[in-house]
């Protein structure tokens, strides 16, 4: 059966990016796939990013995988045996948020090859996508701040592994109650119509998306 990992990288187990991570499951389930969701910030898990034990680079050692053991190593065995694998992340300071940026350390260096940068270390072939939300309110601020540098480049090294793709879902309602904060900046009452109207069509391509991906992976 198609395996398909969803690894969300917001603290928030119900925000912007954990909503259309799950609707890109809802995408996945119905076009067959078996699906699991990871919660990075969840308390219970213990990791950092790359040790830099190298242990992915020993000669004779097991390639291809993180095997330095802590609460991420399961993940990332699972994930390199993911036939789909959809990462999401909120935008942090113009990043991807810390916990997806070391998982995507841990996942992409064992793949790097030091005997011959051509050749990287995949085990399988995985069909993926990033999945971002951020306060950012279309793509022409997203080119002006730098962002396809700063938030693509990390998204775009999965596709060492196979197709990638990236969805942004911007101008997010952050605030359960935007009168609570001080955010000036935002108008609450914009927020709400970007929340009805361009959220819910973000959410109707993260469907969209996880449906092709799973399809995607049998081409
Ligand atoms: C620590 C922090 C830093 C943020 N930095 C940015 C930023 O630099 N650019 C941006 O567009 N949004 C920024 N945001 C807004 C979030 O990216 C946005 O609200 C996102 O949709 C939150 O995702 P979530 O609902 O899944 O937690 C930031 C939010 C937080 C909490």
């Amino acid at each position: 059966m198609t395996k398909a990992l969803f690894i969300n990288g917001s603290p928030r187990k119900n925000g912007n990016t954990a909503q259309l991570l799950k609707r890109a499951m809802d995408g996945a389930r119905e076009a067959g796939a078996e699906v699991e969701l990871v919660n990075l910030y969840d308390r219970s898990l213990n990791y950092k990013g790359c040790m830099s034990c190298f242990a992915c680079k020993i000669k004779g050692g097991k390639k291809g995988v993180c095997s330095f053991k802590d609460d991420l190593q399961p993940i990332l065995q699972k994930a390199v045996e993911a036939d789909v694998l959809v990462c999401g992340s909120p935008n942090y300071c113009g990043y991807p948020s810390a916990a997806l940026r070391a998982f995507m350390e841990r996942m992409e260096f064992p793949a790097v090859n030091y005997s011959d940068y051509s050749k990287p270390v995949v085990l399988k072939r995985i069909c993926s996508a990033t999945i971002y939300t951020m306060n950012c309110p279309n793509e022409e601020v997203y080119r002006q701040m730098n962002y396809p540098i700063l938030m693509d480049t990390a998204a775009q090294q999965l596709g060492v592994f196979g197709p990638t793709e990236i969805l942004c879902s911007f101008d997010t309602y952050q605030f359960p109650n935007y009168d609570r904060y001080d955010a000036a900046t935002f108008d609450a009452t914009h927020k709400a119509e970007v929340r009805d109207t361009q959220f819910s069509n973000d959410m109707e391509k993260a469907y969209k998306l996880g449906k092709r991906l799973v399809k995607r992976c049998h081409e």
